[in-house]
């Protein structure tokens, strides 16, 4: 083990950890050293490495002294420092008097009012619900609460106190939709507590456990065995698509083989082909356009509101979307590659294909947008051609195009371990084995555990604490309906472990959502006053929290359908994404006033969080440590916003109708901009008020694009120009197209450190021009750029692009106050990072 190693186990043992029985099995279990890429490939180990441990050591700051979090394999492996060598960087060790980030407090429960227990193995729903007498299941438990609401006070707190086991939650279940969950709270339920008792494990499950009969099917001629089963007639096998064998997802038969949690496009093996031939062209159909031409949004490029209604939208519930429209700004149409035919010899059992209809194709959009998941409709094997059914509608702009992509659910493709496939018609579970049998086989039965749904706004579900459950085992989700809900890139799946309506004052804390086929947490309309806090997402296909509010068209003014006033505070959340690529640790789209502070984030395919639209603003994003995002698609970072979309609101004033919206707030977050992420906070397509600052942002600098009015002060940029591949931030600052009038006035970029490794010009203003100075207002920034080197601003002087020095920069009244200096060394710079995140003010 290396020096470095030691010096973090000893900063991490330094902490007051406990983990009892609480200690989350996915974290102990080995993470696969198969990663291709870490930090920065353009970039001297050692610095990267340095940088690297300089995050871990502040993402311990956001760790609450009552984690369930194992740092240590945690860091080790999430950073992959065994790809550190032994480097003499010296680890940082706290004083008493450094400030730790505030973590998020402990909710405080209150008298229960009444208590009813419940005990999976000792109870009786019969039984009263005391401790001596618990019931045995949840929904019994809720049910006697209903009741007894009869005889108590109704603003009472009554609680739900569960003993430890697994609730199989999807035996014999009826209830299937991803809306409705199998413990599944109303308006009555109001000033109810749900929680585990003191620190015993409640496992709630989404499956149901199968008890088998197993017997060997075949020998496969790579010497492997393929054992097959009869599945139970209480089964239901159209909610049995995900298996969990021994607590961990299986693989659904596929090829290339790999395994999906743990391989991806960042993996050497990413279990992806990249072997298309061709992508037949989408079945064209024009939607019904929408354009709101009054009111309009002046002094930007996204003007109008538009949408698509039917024809190509149709896919999505509801049949819209704001990209199914023929005409710019950033309309194109969505649309999906109708087929696919690969290169000869890429699917090599395609001929053996029994029953080729049973399979999907996952393909990553064209442009590594996002990703799409087919059903296969008919194949041709002769012409290596798989024609698509109903799919791709996982992501919301559409492409005549795909990329990589692997097959899954062939039972021809059942020729490697861990792999499974169900004959539906059959009733018959296959499955390959590694060396030994597994124990204890869960098929998935639902997608929601717990809703919590109100019937009206005026009418929400109010008060609801739950706390301290484990979550997982569900159904995937990805073929389910899915919808637009803004003019970001997204589509969603408006459904989740734990799905949220018409609620007030919901807190959900001190979970850990782990192995599931959907969204972890889904706030849906109205939701006001949500706090989810110290939880743990691991290993989930989808996105871990989404919030998804709804308007009348372009009026969100009357209507108050978003969630509003949402805490998201010192969760851990990473490995999400499994099978949605366009999928993020925190969606936020059309919501008002969201906090997302003092989170982890990490590993990912995607953006750790994603702003869709400019619906109200107010967010407050900080004091997060996000890396290893995008790790799998492009054009993204840590942090993106968009705003193509306008909406009406109050965000400026009380009572006014508004298209403008509130200043957003992203500070102190430490964002490593690595893998394939390019701007570590990318305010994309017309973002516009946001204030950016006290960032320490690794692998990138500002980015401006088709917005404005946004403002970054005393961010620190290291090595912002090293994003390799000549694409994206490889500069300070970049302002992309700014015009006068619409897109690149009102920026801001003062009091920033910016340190450059191999570069010398600090900005990337497009179209600057000395005759016609439209450029973002700068000043007083500090600029460090490597020794040997001679400081450009490049802008056009008397009609030609020139290489100007700081003084004939300043000349034209720019970068007043500005200095640029020799870049110091990374210890130097750490130094100034850990300075600028300890400062509170
Ligand atoms: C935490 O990880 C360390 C290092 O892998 C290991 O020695 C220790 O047993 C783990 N602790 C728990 C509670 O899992
Ligand atoms: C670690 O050392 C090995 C062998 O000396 C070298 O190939 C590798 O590039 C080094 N890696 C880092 C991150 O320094
Ligand atoms: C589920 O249904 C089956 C068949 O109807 C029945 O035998 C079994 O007891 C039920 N299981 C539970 C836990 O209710
Ligand atoms: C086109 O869209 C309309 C409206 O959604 C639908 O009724 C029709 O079947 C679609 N036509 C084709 C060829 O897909
Ligand atoms: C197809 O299946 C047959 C019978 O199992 C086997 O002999 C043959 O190798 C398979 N062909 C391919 C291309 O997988
Ligand atoms: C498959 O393609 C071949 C070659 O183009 C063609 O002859 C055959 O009719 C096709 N089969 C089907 C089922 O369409
Ligand atoms: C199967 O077992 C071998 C040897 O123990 C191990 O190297 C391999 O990782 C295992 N594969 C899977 C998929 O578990
Ligand atoms: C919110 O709910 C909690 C119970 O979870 C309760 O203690 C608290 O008083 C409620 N807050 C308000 C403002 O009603
Ligand atoms: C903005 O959000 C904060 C919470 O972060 C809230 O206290 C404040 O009322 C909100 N302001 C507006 C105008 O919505
Ligand atoms: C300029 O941007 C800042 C935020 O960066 C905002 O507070 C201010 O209102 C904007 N000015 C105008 C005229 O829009
Ligand atoms: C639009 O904004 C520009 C300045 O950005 C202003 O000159 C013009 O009057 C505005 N037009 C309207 C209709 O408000
Ligand atoms: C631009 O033109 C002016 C006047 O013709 C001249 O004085 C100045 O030196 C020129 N600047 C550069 C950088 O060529």
């Amino acid at each position: 083990m290396h020096h470095l190693f030691f010096v973090i186990l000893s900063l991490i043992g330094f902490l007051n950890i406990s983990y009892g029985d609480w200690a989350p099995k996915s974290l102990t279990e080995s993470y696969h050293p198969r990663y291709s890429t870490v930090g920065n490939p353009n970039i001297s180990p050692e610095h990267d490495c340095a940088l690297r441990a300089f995050t871990i050591e502040m993402a311990t700051y956001i760790e609450p002294t009552f984690s369930k979090t194992n740092w240590t394999t945690l860091s080790q492996s999430a950073f992959q420092m065994n790809q550190c060598n032994g480097t003499s960087h010296t680890a940082y060790q706290p004083s008493s008097s450094d400030k730790l980030f505030k973590t998020a407090p402990e909710i405080k429960k209150g008298t229960c009012h009444h208590t009813v227990f419940v005990h999976d193995l000792k109870g009786n729903n019969l039984f009263d619900g005391t401790f001596e007498r618990p019931m045995k299941t949840i929904q019994a438990a809720l049910s006697l609460t209903r009741t007894l609401r009869a005889v108590h006070d109704s603003g009472n707190t009554l609680c739900i106190t569960i003993r430890g086991g697994t609730y199989y939650l999807g035996t014999n279940a009826t209830i299937w939709s991803s809306q409705i969950g199998a413990i599944a709270l109303t308006s009555d339920d109001s000033n109810l507590v749900i929680e585990n008792y003191q620190d015993e494990r409640v496992i709630l499950s989404g499956g149901t456990l199968l008890q088998l009969q197993w017997s060997v099917h075949a020998k496969t001629a790579t010497g492997g065995t393929i054992m097959k089963a009869q599945v139970p007639p209480s089964v239901n096998l159209d909610q049995f698509n995900e298996l969990y064998i021994d607590d961990r997802r299986a693989i659904v038969a596929k090829y290339p083989n790999g395994d999906p949690s743990t391989q991806g496009l960042y993996a050497k093996d990413p279990g992806f082909s990249y072997d298309s031939q061709r992508w037949w062209p989408p079945n064209l159909n024009r939607s019904v356009e929408i354009h709101v031409q009054e009111p309009s949004r002046n002094g930007t490029v996204f003007t109008n509101y538009q949408l698509g209604l039917g024809g190509g939208a149709a896919v999505f519930n509801p049949p819209r979307n704001f990209w199914s429209t023929a005409s710019p700004p950033a309309g194109d149409n969505y649309a999906v590659p109708s087929g696919l035919t690969v290169k000869n010899g890429a699917l090599p059992h395609i001929s053996n294909w029994s029953t080729p209809t049973t399979g999907f194709v996952h393909a990553f959009h064209s442009g590594y947008w996002g990703s799409w998941i087919f059903e296969i409709a008919s194949i041709n094997s002769t012409q290596n051609t798989i024609i698509f059914g109903r799919g791709g509608f996982q992501e919301a702009r559409g492409s005549r195009d795909g990329g990589a992509f692997y097959v899954a659910n062939i039972f021809e493709e059942l020729d490697s371990p861990n792999e499974w496939f169900l004959d539906r018609d059959t009733r018959t579970l296959y499955f390959m084995p590694n060396e030994t049998m597994p124990n204890v086989f869960v098929a998935s039965q639902i997608s929601c555990l717990i809703s919590v749904s109100g019937s009206g706004i005026e009418n929400p579900v109010h008060n609801v604490l739950i706390r301290g459950l484990i979550l997982t085992q569900t159904s995937s989700t990805y073929m389910r309906d899915y919808m637009v809900p803004s003019g970001g890139d997204w589509a969603v799946h408006r459904g989740g472990t734990m799905y949220l309506t018409n609620t007030k004052n919901v807190t959900i804390t001190r979970h850990l959502f782990t192995q599931l086929g959907s969204n972890g947490v889904a706030l849906i309309d109205f939701n006001d006053a949500t706090s989810i806090t110290l939880n743990e997402f691991v290993w989930l296909a989808d996105s871990a929290i989404i919030l998804v509010g709804s308007t009348n068209g372009i009026d969100g003014f009357s209507v108050a359908s978003q969630p509003a006033n949402t805490l998201i505070q010192s969760n851990l959340i990473h490995e999400t994404g499994i099978y949605v690529k366009q999928s993020s640790p925190v969606l936020i789209s059309v919501s008002r006033s969201v906090s997302v502070i003092g989170n982890l984030m990490f590993n990912m395919p995607r953006a750790a969080i994603n702003v869709n639209d400019g619906f109200y603003g107010n967010h407050t994003i900080s004091w997060n440590v996000l890396f290893n995002t995008v790790r799998e698609t492009s054009d993204h970072g840590p942090i993106n916003s968009w705003d193509r979309q306008p909406f009406l609101t109050d965000a400026v004033q009380p009572g006014l109708p508004s298209l403008w919206q509130h200043g957003s707030y992203i500070h102190h977050n430490t964002l490593f901009n690595n893998y394939r992420s390019v701007w570590p906070i990318d305010h994309d397509d017309g973002s516009c008020f946001y204030e950016d600052s006290y960032n320490f942002q690794v692998y990138g600098g500002k980015k401006n694009y088709l917005g404005h009015s946004k403002t970054d002060h005393h961010e620190i940029y290291v090595y912002s120009d090293v994003n390799g591949g000549g694409f994206g931030s490889n500069v300070c600052l970049s302002d992309y197209a700014p015009t006068r009038g619409s897109s690149g006035w009102n920026e801001t970029w003062i009091q920033n450190t910016c340190v450059l490794y191999q570069s010398p010009v600090p900005y990337n203003i497009e179209n600057c021009d000395t005759a016609n100075i439209f450029v973002p207002y700068l000043a007083n920034n500090k600029i460090y750029i490597p020794s040997g080197t001679q400081v450009a601003f490049t802008c056009k002087v008397n009609g030609s692009s020139t290489r100007l020095s700081l003084e004939q920069w300043q000349s034209y009244g720019l970068d007043i106050g500005t200095t640029v200096q020799t870049a110091p060394d990374v210890q130097t710079i750490i130094e100034w990072g850990r300075e600028m995140l300890q400062r509170t003010t």
